[in-house]
């Protein structure tokens, strides 16, 4: 059987795979991209809820978790996002800032993977879907990858899988396989921007009170904080503050929360109840919280009556009910929903200017496969771009 030949190939057709492919063919090396989905960049066009949130204007490599934190400052350094704004912008694609610096399509993802698919092309790039991969052998020099539609081999192999999230989306560990058979470590995986599920205990107070949302700090035990917009569900807390945070959590640890940020529960009481002694607990809760909220404290703090006359005990017990929730997750939804994979092939034996592997010449890690996880806002994609970018450079 013949063997068709080729300079690069990447495997993975996502975000980072079609970005380094779109440079090595630009390069004029003949660049074959294979996929086992049926259709390419199948994470753009759900990510940001169909409008894709492409980047972000402030990338820091402080957005940014992996075993070695400094691994990402050449790539986002030399392929930044307004480099990726401008090939935005040159395709004249419209897009906002939603919040935070997070940047949105105007109408859809697909413009993205548009762009995408149309500088691959105009590069003279290959694109193969469905194609499952079944071994890959080297004799040394050249890869040898035995297909379903065939044999090919290359002199370069980037690998640009992605992470285990959404299974049904085409997510596979084809990538961690493949570094540890060339002697890579991975890194424990976990899924992460992901929502908390309930303990058993607290699913029965909790869970009544799914579909308010509010803003709070929330706190892991290594002491990064965000305060942003939590969801109770009824399968446990969801919205930016937990996603976010859990890229932070182990499994295990508690969190803490903060329901009011911002408001001092003893302090206030303190200060108010002179002044509004008559008035209900719950009546004075709700200038802040959402009532069914504010009923919930009370119930929970065991609260009833007047401002006027609570004990300094029930006082106590109401604020650190409100201001410290110690909360400790059942565990997440895991990778049916989770945005990312944390952790990935560790960057301990791949150059952080080129994404080579220092185990064997000519193979490539780009993307979500590495252990690098950004946070939610931009960051995973934004290192999709410029890892895919660095290794397009020189695969
Ligand atoms: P990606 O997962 O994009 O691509 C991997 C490719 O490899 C896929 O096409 C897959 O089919 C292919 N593949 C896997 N195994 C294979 C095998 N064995 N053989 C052949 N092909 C194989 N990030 C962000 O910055 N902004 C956002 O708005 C969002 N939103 C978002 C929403 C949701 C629901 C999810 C799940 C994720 C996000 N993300 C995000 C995260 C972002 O999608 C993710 O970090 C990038 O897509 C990672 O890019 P990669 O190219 O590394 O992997």
């Amino acid at each position: 059987m013949t063997v068709q030949q080729w300079d690069v190939i990447v495997i993975g057709a996502g975000a980072a795979g079609l970005f380094c492919g779109i440079e090595s063919a630009r390069r004029g090396r003949r660049t074959l991209l294979l996929d086992h989905a049926n259709k390419p960049g199948k994470k753009i066009l759900m990510s940001g809820g169909g409008r894709c949130n492409f980047t972000n204007f402030d990338i820091t490599p402080e957005h940014y978790l992996s075993a070695n934190p400094h691994f990402v400052r050449s790539a986002l350094s030399r392929y930044t996002q307004w480099d990726f704004i401008a090939l935005v912008d040159r395709y004249a694609i419209p897009y906002h800032e939603k919040t935070l610096g997070q940047l949105f399509c105007d109408n859809s993802a697909k413009d993205i993977v548009t762009m995408l698919l149309a500088e691959l092309d105009d590069a003279g790039g290959q694109l193969q879907m469905q194609t499952d991969i079944l071994s890959v052998g080297d004799d040394g020099e050249q890869f040898v990858l035995s297909t379903t539609e065939g044999d090919l081999s290359c002199a370069s192999l980037v690998v640009a899988t992605g992470g285990l999230s959404i299974p049904t989306m085409g997510a596979s560990d084809f990538g961690y396989r493949l570094a540890r058979q060339y002697g890579h470590e991975v890194r424990d995986l976990r899924a992460s921007l992901v929502p908390f599920t309930w303990n058993t205990q607290d699913k029965t107070s909790w869970s009544a009170l799914s579909g308010i949302s509010a803003p709070v700090t929330v706190s892991a035990e290594n002491g990064q904080a965000f305060t942003l917009d939590c969801l109770i569900t009824h399968r446990g807390l969801s919205g930016p503050a937990m996603l976010q945070i859990s890229n932070y959590w182990q499994p295990g640890q508690s969190l803490m929360i903060d329901w009011l940020p911002g408001v001092d529960i003893s302090a206030q009481l303190a200060a108010d109840r002179h002044q509004q002694g008559r008035k209900t607990v719950k009546g004075w809760l709700t200038q802040w919280l959402p009532q069914r909220l504010a009923e919930h404290f009370v119930e929970q703090s065991q609260v009833q009556g007047a401002l006027a006359d609570l004990t300094r005990e029930q006082s106590l017990r109401l604020s650190s009910m409100i201001n410290h929730w110690p909360f400790r997750p059942g565990g997440t939804e895991g990778y049916r929903t989770a945005e990312v994979t944390l952790a990935g092939v560790d960057t301990q034996a791949i150059s952080s200017k080129t994404m080579m592997s220092s185990k064997r010449q000519g193979l490539y890690f780009v993307g979500e496969v590495l252990d690098v996880t950004g946070w939610l806002g931009g960051y995973n994609f934004q290192w999709a771009w410029s890892s895919g970018w660095a290794a397009g450079q020189v695969c």
